[in-house]
């Protein structure tokens, strides 16, 4: 006879990216060992009744602790962000080793393992930066460390210190072709951009608003067809991460519609943000910059609809936390320096979850299965991490979120767990929220408190994608 469960989550309504049941779910050694009627009885137990029952969030792009070159220093490490991420509900990161110009992409995994080392309260992959891809990077390490487990790696179209030339970006998708590995791109035209802003700048247009005056759609869009025909040449499946608005997404479903496999993320600034946040009073637009930025109210219209007709795969936060104020935040240059001097980046990791499911799947702009989906099934798919990650099966790691869906609460800073001094989404009102969160089996967050050890998190080494078909 089979040893009692460790933990029985008892009257489940559970949804998963394909069904959605009422049942028990049994867990032992951290991983769901049954789901069905009137389980036996388990060490402990939790009345789900009344709770939405979900798979953990994966949430697929966001930056903790990475090295910047601008003297801007990160204020979320592995134990603030693990800890944000996993009281909204996300029980999977996977941030990126970030390999700076000069430096082997080993040295950037070796650095990046020490940094996490000891603090995650949840498990976490990492993604590689390649901003270096000299004939050894690609030639021996990149393809030593996809074997090893980073399946995935990101490349910048844009950013002096990460940019990658066309070639640099045609040599380093031929690698993820030979190898079997999912590359990320960052399009934006960096050309275009940095013309821009030396004109607003010689104009002396530089408050943080002409920050979207300087990455305007179609930036956005030119570099999104060429990564498209890049991957085409080459032969490879791509995602296109943080996709903002109309142009993109257009560029994205003409090249699916053509049969290619380009897959795309988009990120919750893209739904609930716009460029007027660029203009909050005083500097407080820097809350707001990020790039791609925060477009209109018909761009968040588009990519709802993306998110309804398939176009996206995966929402993730793209978390990247500067303090607003403080020396090494957003105003490392600063009070009142240019917007191209201020760091981009916006924290989301608590807020991603919530954000999606209370304003997607409550208000009906999306099924309570695309939200899964999007939120971690696909994800875990797309970088190695299924079937153990992203669904509630058995045999699968016990990261399941009990929502509570019946109160409404305002976001405020105040009531985050990460190291950032303000949230874009302060004063949105969102109606679920996680009360409950099991990553392998342990409770990390009971009653919407945190109670898991930071240095539990374990790593994850991924396998190579599975694609969308
Ligand atoms: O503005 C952004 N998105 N900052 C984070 C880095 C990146 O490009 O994803
Ligand atoms: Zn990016
Ligand atoms: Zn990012």
């Amino acid at each position: 006879m089979s040893s009692r469960f460790d933990l029985v989550i008892r009257n489940a309504r559970v949804a998963t990216a394909a069904d959605t049941m009422v049942c028990d779910l049994g867990i032992r050694a951290g991983r769901i060992a049954a789901l069905g009627q009137d389980l036996s009885a388990g060490h402990r137990e939790i009345d789900a009744a009344g709770r939405l029952v979900l798979p953990g969030g994966i949430d697929a792009h966001c930056h903790l602790d990475q090295p910047m070159s601008d003297g801007s220093v990160m204020a979320d490490d592995f134990a603030s962000g693990t800890l944000s991420a996993a009281c909204g509900g996300t029980t999977t990161v996977i941030p990126f080793a970030c390999q700076m110009k000069g430096q082997s992409l080993r040295a950037a995994v070796t650095d990046y393992h020490a940094r996490a080392e000891g603090k995650a309260l949840i498990d976490y992959a990492f993604h590689l930066i390649v901003s270096d891809p000299t004939a050894s990077v690609l030639g021996q390490e990149l393809p030593a460390l996809i074997g090893e487990g980073y399946t995935s790696f990101k490349i910048y179209m844009t950013y002096d210190d990460l940019k990658l030339n066309d070639r640099q970006i045609l040599e380093t998708l031929d690698v993820a072709r030979r190898e079997g590995a999912m590359a990320m791109i960052h399009a934006e035209n960096t050309d275009a951009i940095a013309w821009l802003t030396e004109r607003l700048e010689l104009a002396g247009r530089i408050a943080p608003k002409y920050h979207a005056v300087a990455r305007p759609l179609l930036v956005e869009r030119e570099a999104t067809h060429r990564a498209i025909s890049f991957a085409e040449l080459v032969d490879v499946p791509i995602l296109i991460v943080h996709v903002s608005g109309r142009e993109a997404v257009e560029q994205i479903r003409w090249a699916q519609s053509r049969g290619l496999r380009i897959h795309a993320e988009t990120c919750p600034q893209y739904l609930f943000l716009s460029a007027e946040d660029l203009d909050r009073p005083g500097h407080d637009g820097a809350m707001c910059i990020c790039s791609p930025p925060p477009r209109d109210k018909a761009n968040q219209e588009v990519i709802w609809a993306g998110l309804r007709n398939g176009t996206f795969d995966i929402v993730s936060s793209d978390h990247a936390p500067f303090r607003l104020n403080g020396p090494t935040g957003k105003k490392v240059a600063g009070e009142g320096a240019s917007f191209s001097k201020i760091p981009n980046g916006i924290p989301g990791l608590e807020t991603r979850m919530a954000l999606l499911l209370s304003e997607g799947v409550l208000k009906g702009r999306i099924t309570l299965q695309q939200f899964v989906a999007l939120t971690a099934t696909n994800a875990a798919k797309l970088y190695g991490l299924y079937p153990r990650k992203g669904s509630i099966a058995i045999g699968a790691d016990a990261d399941i979120v009990l929502w509570d869906t019946g109160t409404a609460r305002t976001i405020g800073n105040a009531m985050l767990h990460h190291n950032v001094d303000y949230t874009p989404y302060e004063g949105i009102e969102v109606s679920a929220w996680p009360d409950t969160v099991i990553s392998r089996g342990d409770i990390v967050v009971e009653r919407g408190r945190p109670v898991g050890q930071a240095g539990r998190g374990q790593f994850l080494a991924c396998a190579r994608p599975q694609y969308r078909g």
